[in-house]
C-alpha cells in the first residue's frame, strides 16, 4: 500500500480576496463539484492500493480539515505543525511516520491545492511511479510546459528508466527567472506537478544528506508529540528546529536520485486567478460569472462574488473578485501579481 502525504498547510495569497491567512485556497470550493480541492485530492487516492491518508497541516486549520475529511467520508491521521515552515519538514515527518511502520514503505506526498480531472489517469500514473519508486528514486511527475512561467520547477530529463515516459532527473532547478525559464522551454525541460512518490528509506536518507536539522527538528518534534483528540500536535521546540524550507530546493535540486514519469493527467495548479479563470466552463462570451454578478458587453473575463450583488460593463480579460469586506479589480495578465499586494498589505497592516 503507498500511504498519501497530503501538505495543506501553505497559504495561497494569489487567489487573495478568497483565498486568506485563515482560509487558504486549498480548502476554498473553486469548481463546480461543490470540493474543495483539498477533498478532491482526499478522494483522488482514497482505496485500492492506498492506505489511509496523512495530512499535515497547521494548527489553525485543524477544524476545517477535520470536517472536510468527515463531509467526503476520509478517515486518516492528521498532523498539526504548529508554525509554517514549508513543505520539507512536512515531508519530512510524513517520511518518520511511514517508516516507523515500514522502512521501505511507499509515501505519495501530494499538494492539496492542485486540479487534477482525470483520476483514473492519475492513479495509474501513480502506479507506474510507484513501481520505480521502490527501486530507489524519488519519482516526480513532469507536465508539459504550456509556458515560460517562473513559479514552477523545471526538470531536465536524463537517461530512460524501465518504464515508458520515464527518466532519471538530470537537473531541477526550482523558480528560475523568466529568462531561464524560457530556454529550458525551448530545450524540452518539464514543470515538476509538486507530488512526489518515494520509499521512507530514500527520502530519510536525502533530507539526512542535504538538510540533517530539517530532518533532526522533525524527529524531535514527533518524539514530543501530543495526542490531542483526533490530532497529533507536534512538539514546538523540535518543530522550530528545522529549517523553514521547501522540499524542491532541499532536496530535488541535490539529489542524484530523482527521477520523472511524463504525466498522462491533465493538472492545473491554479496558481492565480488567470488560471482558474482558463479551467472553468465559460460562457459564449468566454466568461466565468459566479454568484450574484451582471456582466454587459464583457468578454473573456472571470467575475465571481460571494454575496454582493456585482455588475461589470464593456470589460475584457478582467478580474473582479468580491467578498464580504474586499474587492479585487484586475486584469488576467496581471492577476499573478496578487501575490505582491497581499505582501505589501500585511506590511501596512
Ligand atoms: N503542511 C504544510 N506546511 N504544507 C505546506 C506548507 C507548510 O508550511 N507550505 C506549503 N505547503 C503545502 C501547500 O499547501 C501545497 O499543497 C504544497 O505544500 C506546495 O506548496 P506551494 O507553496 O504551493 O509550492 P509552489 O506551488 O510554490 O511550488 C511547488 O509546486 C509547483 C507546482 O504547483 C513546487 O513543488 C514546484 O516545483 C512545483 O512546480
Ligand atoms: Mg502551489
Amino acid at each position: 500500500l503507498i500511504t498519501p502525504l497530503i501538505m495543506a498547510g501553505g497559504a495561497g495569497t494569489r487567489l487573495w480576496p478568497l483565498s486568506r491567512d485563515s482560509m487558504p485556497k486549498q480548502f476554498i470550493t473553486l469548481l463546480d463539484d461543490g470540493l474543495s480541492t483539498f477533498q478532491a485530492t482526499l478522494l483522488r487516492v482514497k482505496g485500492d492500493g492506498f492506505a489511509n491518508p496523512i495530512v499535515v497541516t497547521n494548527n489553525e486549520f485543524r477544524f476545517v480539515v477535520a470536517e472536510q475529511m468527515r463531509a467526503v467520508g476520509v478517515v486518516g491521521d492528521i498532523v498539526l505543525e504548529p508554525e509554517r515552515r514549508d513543505s520539507a519538514p512536512a515531508i519530512a515527518i510524513g517520511a518518520l511516520l511511514v517508516s516507523q511502520k515500514d522502512e521501505k514503505g511507499l509515501c505519495l506526498a501530494l499538494a492539496a491545492d492542485h486540479v487534477i480531472p482525470d483520476v483514473e489517469a492519475f492513479r495509474r500514473d501513480c502506479g507506474r511511479a510507484a513501481s520505480l519508486a521502490a527501486d530507489g528514486p524519488i519519482m516526480t511527475f513532469g507536465i508539459v510546459p504550456t509556458e515560460p512561467a517562473t513559479g514552477y520547477g523545471y526538470i531536465e530529463p536524463g537517461k530512460p528508466l524501465k518504464s515508458e515516459g520515464a527518466n532519471t532527473v538530470a537537473r531541477f532547478v526550482e523558480k528560475p527567472d523568466a529568462a531561464t525559464a524560457r530556454g529550458y522551454v525551448e530545450q524540452g525541460f518539464l514543470w515538476n506537478s509538486g507530488n512526489f512518490i518515494f520509499s521512507a528509506e530514500r527520502m530519510l536518507a536525502e533530507l539526512e544528506a542535504f538538510v540533517p536539522e530539517v530532518l533532526s527538528g522533525a524527529t524531535r518534534a514527533l518524539a514530543a508529540a501530543t495526542k490531542d483528540l483526533d490530532f497529533l500536535r507536534l512538539d514546538p521546540k523540535g518543530f522550530a528546529e528545522a529549517t523553514k524550507v521547501s522540499i524542491d530546493y532541499a532536496v530535488m535540486e541535490k539529489t542524484r536520485h530523482a527521477g520523472v514519469l511524463r504525466a498522462t493527467f491533465g493538472w492545473s495548479d491554479v496558481g492565480s486567478w488567470d488560471s482558474l479563470q482558463a479551467i472553468r466552463p465559460q460562457d459564449e462570451g468566454g466568461n466565468v460569472l459566479e454568484g450574484p454578478v451582471v456582466a454587459i458587453g464583457t468578454r473573456n473575463s472571470l467575475i465571481r462574488s460571494d454575496e454582493i450583488l456585482t455588475a461589470v460593463i464593456g470589460l475584457d480579460d478582467a478580474v473582479v473578485v468580491t467578498t464580504r469586506d474586499a474587492v479585487l479589480v484586475t486584469t488576467k495578465a496581471r492577476a499573478a501579481e496578487v501575490k505582491g499586494l497581499v505582501e505589501r498589505l500585511k506590511k501596512e497592516g
